[in-house]
């Protein structure tokens, strides 16, 4: 348990108006998020985990609460992240998070290659992306190799599996070198031999990249996969036995 903390949140509450109805939905989240780890989140539907995750990923903003993240390329300092601008919440979301979704949100008129060079492209910017092109091309046939479609990389996402665009949508977070993923539902839409290879590769991943990872799930297998396990409860997590296996 000596594991770098890189993510930590305090009090984090959200809550969402909606006709004059304010509905609470996170009441108070205190979590810590390891260097290399991979945690999960569990708990009903409709109990917050998508909430939960838009905010540790800067998607959403909370209505209170505090966020403190480490940086990979900035010594030891933790940065407040509601002191930043737009701007550079944006930078530390498109360089140093991925993001998997249940539904892969890959874009259909794209190859699944270009998918994955997606968050190059924003990262760069267009001029700088060009003259890089030949390496961040190596860069994402290799990601595509390693969770293996290397042999899909000109096909359309719509030309294929469930399980193979979970595995693009895979390397496309992982493509600008994050130290964090964030997974909602995962294996949500996918049988569960194909959910069970997702989530090999996902330790696998883990273990060669050293990326930590927060998986939301149902999916109790891929919930038993992780260092550790949370279970969010009327918007806040409630205490249980909390590792399930020996830190990585
Ligand atoms: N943008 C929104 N506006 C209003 N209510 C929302 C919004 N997003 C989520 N909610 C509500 O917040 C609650 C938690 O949603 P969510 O985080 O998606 O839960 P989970 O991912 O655990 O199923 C639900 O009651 C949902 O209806
Ligand atoms: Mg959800």
């Amino acid at each position: 348990m000596h594991e770098q903390v890189i993510y930590s949140a305090r009090g984090l509450a959200k809550e969402y108006q909606s006709n004059r109805i304010v509905i609470s939905v996170l009441k108070g989240i205190d979590l810590d998020i390891r260097r290399g780890e991979i945690l999960s989140i569990v708990g009903h539907s409709g109990v917050g985990k998508s909430t939960l995750l838009n905010l540790l990923g800067l998607l959403d903003t909370p209505t209170s609460g505090t966020l403190h993240y480490r940086p990979r390329n900035v010594g030891n300092d933790q940065v407040d992240l509601a002191r930043l601008s737009l701007k550079a919440r944006a930078r530390i979301r498109n360089q140093e998070f991925g993001f998997v979704f249940q539904f892969y949100h890959l874009l259909p008129d794209l190859s699944l290659i270009e998918n994955v060079l997606l968050p190059a492209m924003i990262l760069h910017g267009r001029a700088a992306y060009r003259a890089r092109r030949k390496e961040l091309e190596a860069k994402a046939s290799d990601l595509l190799d390693r969770v293996g479609i290397l042999a899909r990389r000109d096909f359309s996402p719509n030309q294929l599996s469930g399980g193979e665009r979970q595995r693009a949508a895979i390397a496309r977070a992982l493509l600008n070198d994050p130290q964090l993923v964030f997974c909602d539902e995962p294996t949500g839409n996918l049988d569960s031999v194909t959910g069970e290879r997702i989530h090999n590769l996902i330790l696998d991943l883990q273990k060669t990249l050293n990326v930590s990872f927060v998986l939301v799930t149902h999916d109790e297998r891929l919930a038993r996969l992780a260092h550790r396990r949370l279970l969010m409860q009327d918007g806040v997590f409630v205490p249980q036995a909390e590792s399930i296996r020996s830190r990585p």
